[in-house]
């Protein structure tokens, strides 16, 4: 009888190593980026209290209502694989005393997460993002900084010309209200005209209303009254602050008055990076401001806004601009031949000193003559080989063969990690 095999999870899924090396390159370009914009870096725990997300991200939203993760321990708590990052590092903003730290407080995240999403290309149960968020700051520069940031991690990417920035301010607790009551008026007249899905946001969740992909509701949301008419006068000169400090530098945008984001902590600032690739899965990031969180959270009034990326559908995007170069594709850089037990040594002692130099480097320690370890060398995509043949061995020499040209030289084995090193500069 044949035994069954295991498969990872749907919707997830092995990075392998070829996958990594896109990740790397992803984390550590963002990271540079950030660490630049004086962001520090925080990881908060795979699993949460159930609760922080139901009052954080809020009981009538999607990743609420639908999709976590949610299990009862041995000591019967209820707890959630996080399926986002801003209500936990909030929540350790306040247990970890932040709010006594200088303000504002900058920190930056590469975490994995876990939403029970439907998945297809681009979307995952288990997925990652890499993410931002400033605790503490009011000022429109705030706004205009953060999204920056994440514009100049786009060009970094070499993906600035493919993206486009979509903005919007969904308000505050003040003017949001008056805008979903004419907006929850609107609906009700055209009940008629709209999906079951918005009949019952109607009244659960009227802004996401907006957000519908429904053909038959995509009409009326060209009709619906958008928010952006209602902001109160803060708000209103809050935004308008923005996009002229946004022009200042700029960054170019298209104001969307139907951008409302799936979670309900936002207030003022929302925005998303669109990649120019059609799909439901072509925002590469979101965010805004939360000024309200800290202190739904139980601290005091904190003004606060961040962003979150998804690094899987980035790297996709990336993978499809193949013009866009990966730097650390090359695996090692020197593969050493051997042949014959002295040689073995001395190819065993100067992977070593390579290995110490941080220098990547493989040899071939095992039988294999000299030619099916230089076709291992050139899988590999090695730079250089380094070949000690029984010859050299007893003459405490090397040879270098640059893979690309097939050019050979004999060089002294004691003088050469300092060579090799040197050409690879
Ligand atoms: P979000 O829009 O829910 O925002 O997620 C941010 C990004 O994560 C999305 O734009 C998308 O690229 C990626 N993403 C979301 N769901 C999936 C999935 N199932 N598979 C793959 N990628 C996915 C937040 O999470 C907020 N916490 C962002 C934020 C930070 N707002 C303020 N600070």
């Amino acid at each position: 009888m044949t035994k069954k095999t295991f498969q990872a999870p749907r919707g997830t899924r092995d990075l392998l190593p070829d996958d990594q090396v896109y990740f790397d390159y992803l984390n550590s370009t963002f990271k540079n980026v950030v660490k630049a914009a004086g962001f520090r870096q925080i990881t908060t725990p795979a699993f949460e209290d159930t609760n922080l997300f139901v009052r954080g991200v809020g009981k009538e939203t999607d990743v609420v209502d639908k999709e976590m993760y949610s299990f009862v321990d041995k000591s019967n708590n209820s707890l959630t694989l996080r399926p986002e990052g801003t209500a936990p590092i909030v929540r350790s903003y306040l247990e970890n005393g932040m709010q006594a730290w200088p303000q504002p407080v900058k920190l930056y995240y590469t975490m994995s997460m876990y939403r029970y999403d439907r998945p297809q290309a681009g979307r995952y149960r288990e997925f990652w993002q890499y993410g931002l968020e400033m605790i503490g700051d009011k000022d429109p520069f705030a706004d205009v900084m953060v999204i920056s940031t994440a514009y100049r991690f786009y060009q970094k990417l070499g993906l600035a010309d493919h993206i486009t920035l979509q903005l919007n301010s969904i308000g505050c607790q003040k003017c949001r209200p008056k805008y979903i009551k004419e907006l929850t008026s609107f609906y009700k007249e055209n009940e008629k005209k709209i999906c079951n899905n918005c009949k019952s946001r109607v009244e659960s969740n009227p802004l996401r209303l907006l957000d519908c992909k429904e053909a038959k509701c995509q009409a009326l949301i060209e009709e619906a009254p958008q928010v952006i008419n209602f902001l109160c006068t803060e708000c209103h000169d809050h935004f308008k602050k923005v996009l002229e400090l946004l022009d200042e530098i700029n960054v170019t945008y298209e104001i969307n008055p139907r951008l409302v984001r799936g979670l309900d902590y936002y207030t003022r600032t929302v925005f998303e990076f669109w990649t120019d690739r059609d799909g439901s899965q072509n925002a590469l990031c979101g965010g805004g401001r939360y000024d309200n969180l800290v202190e739904n959270f139980g601290g005091k009034s904190t003004p606060a806004l961040g962003f979150a990326g998804g690094t899987d559908r980035t790297i996709e995007f990336i993978k499809s601009h193949p013009e866009i170069e990966i730097l650390e594709s090359r695996k090692v850089d020197i593969f050493v031949v051997q042949l014959g037990n002295e040689a073995r040594k001395n190819c065993l002692k100067l992977l070593s000193s390579f290995w110490d130099e941080e220098v990547a480097a493989e040899g071939g320690l095992d039988k294999e003559g000299i030619s099916g370890q230089l076709s291992h060398a050139n899988r590999l995509q090695a730079k250089y080989a380094l070949i000690i043949g029984q010859k050299e061995a007893y003459d405490q020499t090397v040879i270098i063969k640059e893979m690309a040209s097939g050019n050979q030289e004999t060089y002294p084995l004691d003088k050469i990690v300092k060579e090799i090193k040197k050409r690879l500069k």
